[in-house]
């Protein structure tokens, strides 16, 4: 399979492939045209041949896709069949919440480490895994090689912890600090996340459907009229 001349804004929609096909499988669908895979995601069918295509495609004419096979090839594509070792850095509210709700392991990763700069957190347990103080963080990346790092620490140290994370061997962050990793180190692999960048989108979507329905409105009578 070709993954080297995958595009950015495909690889982006692999997930919710992904994840919709997940769906289709819980219901006990095993084959899917793109025509309906289309109507059910709401992208056009040529939009998805076009996606599927960039690595092999995997339809077949007349039968469309078989749903099992195309989810297991972009898991792979993705990644998920895989279990590197990934650490968390802040166990506080946000931390705590992602070390609980997210299931690492189902995307290719296995949570090995939590760390704190807190020392009265360490020992306490979240999710079974025993938080540990930052000083221990070299020791830790010697012994088992984290390659992934999930940082929850507020932006004014964020940069300071990237530097030692990057020194012990992290070459991929997840992101939620607000610090912007790649303007000092375009060299690792980010991915930033800005919950509040997804409310600020809303907000514009939100207020503009209500202009554009009032200006419908108005605008109504005269379509009506002609
Ligand atoms: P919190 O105050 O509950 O937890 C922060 C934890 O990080 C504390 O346990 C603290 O001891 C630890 N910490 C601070 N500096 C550290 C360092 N240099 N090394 C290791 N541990 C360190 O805060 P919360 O709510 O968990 O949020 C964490 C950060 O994430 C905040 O700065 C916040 O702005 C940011 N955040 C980002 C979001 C996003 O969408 N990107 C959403 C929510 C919070």
């Amino acid at each position: 399979m070709q993954k080297n001349n995958i595009s950015n804004s495909v690889i982006r929609r692999l997930p919710r492939y992904y994840r919709f096909l997940g769906e289709l499988l819980n219901q006990d669908i095993q084959k899917i045209s793109s025509r309906e895979l289309s109507e059910k995601m709401r992208l056009t069918a040529s939009q998805i041949r076009q996606d599927l295509n960039c690595f092999g495609g995997f339809g077949q004419q007349g039968y469309g896709y078989n749903v099992a096979e195309l989810r297991r090839e972009i898991g792979h594509i993705l990644g998920l069949d895989k279990q590197d070792k990934m650490i968390l850095i802040g166990a506080g509210n946000l931390g705590r919440a992602i070390t609980v709700h997210i299931d690492f392991a189902k995307y290719g990763y296995e949570l090995s480490g939590i760390f704190d700069s807190n020392i009265s957190l360490e020992g306490i347990e979240i999710s079974g895994i025993k938080i540990m103080h930052t000083n221990r963080l070299a020791e830790f990346c010697a012994e088992n090689t984290p390659t992934m790092a999930v940082l929850c620490i507020p932006k004014s140290g964020a940069k300071e912890m990237v530097e030692t994370l990057i020194g012990l061997g992290i070459k991929a962050f997840w992101n939620f600090s607000h610090y912007d990793i790649h303007y000092d180190h375009p060299e690792v692999a980010v991915e930033n996340v800005h919950l509040t960048d997804s409310l600020m989108t809303l907000s514009y979507a939100a207020r503009n459907q209500h202009e554009h329905s009032a200006e419908d409105a108005a605008a109504e009578p005269e379509i009506a009229g002609e």
